[in-house]
């Protein structure tokens, strides 16, 4: 009998090809399906593939009886119930490479977009105004940029600011002093300096006990007035609610946000009236490249963990 494999979360064509081509796996491919379908049909799967709409809970793996291998097209692994599928023995393979550049890249998009004034600017042309006066901006030449996480992608924002003339700065307790003097990035021995130095604070860790909160009432404070605050890792490393506030009385100047606690983000929640606020729905990963690149990754994984037999099969 071949083993059985779900994939869901539109993950990108050419890695399910890959699962489709071997005669030993059975694939369906359905859209993200609401909770309840899911629970239903996960117990005829030896492995599931998504993206990060799928929630891969306790209940559902404690369902899952052949399920041995969950599949992450993506690099956060925060929507799996990682104690439980080690207690299961089910493995779970995230593509932690492929979706960096997109991200990276978004960081800066967001950032100028912020802090140009373009939503107003395309909005003010297309109401048929020609609001030049009001739309005066600032430039990232010569500004401090710090960057908490200096993993993949925190790395690559450093290149791309040292591109843009910035100061770079970076914390992060895990990385080796070695990598700082190749990045050509300042190290930043606590939070609290970097937070002293920056003049636009951006995150790029994955979401721990850790790191929840991580940026809260205290840190936003201590940033220098007029400071800006971009999330495009997470929800609740930055905490939302703080944030309004600092938004609100004006000390930070501007937030940039692709990531939130809930998503979908409620229609109706505070942050979507905040103003000085950019807002995207967690579109970091979402390029052509890096779908494709996630999804043949987390696919070819997955094949060869099931094809493995390392996984047992009962
Ligand atoms: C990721 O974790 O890879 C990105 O945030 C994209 C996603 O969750 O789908």
């Amino acid at each position: 009998m071949p083993f059985r494999v779900l994939v869901t979360d539109d993950v990108d064509r050419d890695g399910v090809a890959l699962l489709e081509a071997e005669p030993q796996l059975s694939v369906d491919e359905v859209p993200t399906l609401p909770k309840e379908e899911l629970l239903e049909r996960i117990g005829d799967y030896d492995a599931i593939v998504g993206r990060s709409a799928t929630k891969i809970s306790a209940e559902l793996l404690r369902r899952a009886k052949r399920l041995r291998v969950v599949g992450r097209a993506g690099v956060g692994v925060d929507n799996v119930a990682m104690d439980v599928a080690t207690e299961l023995g089910i493995a779970v393979i995230n593509a932690p490479a492929g979706n960096t550049i997109a991200v990276a890249e978004l960081v800066f998009g967001v950032l100028i977009s912020l802090i140009r004034h373009l939503p107003r600017a395309v909005e003010s042309m297309r109401a048929g105004r020609w609001d030049r006066s009001s739309l005066l901006g600032t430039e990232l030449l010569g500004k401090t940029i710090g960057i908490v996480g200096l993993g993949r992608i925190g790395s690559e924002v450093a290149a791309r600011a040292h591109a843009f003339g910035m100061q770079v700065h970076a914390f992060d307790p895990y990385v080796a002093d070695a990598r700082f003097t190749t990045l050509r990035v300042h190290r930043a021995a606590t939070l609290d300096a970097l937070l002293d130095e920056a003049d636009i604070v951006t995150v790029h860790t994955p979401l721990t006990d850790e790191t929840t909160g991580l940026i809260g009432r205290r840190e936003l404070a201590r940033l220098r007035p007029g400071g800006i605050v971009a999330n495009l890792a997470r929800g609740g490393i930055v905490d939302d609610g703080a944030l309004a506030a600092a938004l609100e009385s004006g000390h930070v100047k501007g937030a940039a946000l692709d990531v939130y606690v809930a998503e979908p983000l409620a229609a109706d929640s505070a942050l979507r009236k905040l103003p000085n606020v950019i807002l995207t729905p967690h579109i970091g990963a979402s390029t052509a490249e890096a779908q494709r690149n996630v999804a043949v990754d987390a696919c070819a994984a997955v094949r060869d963990a099931l094809l493995s037999n390392e996984l047992g099969r009962s």
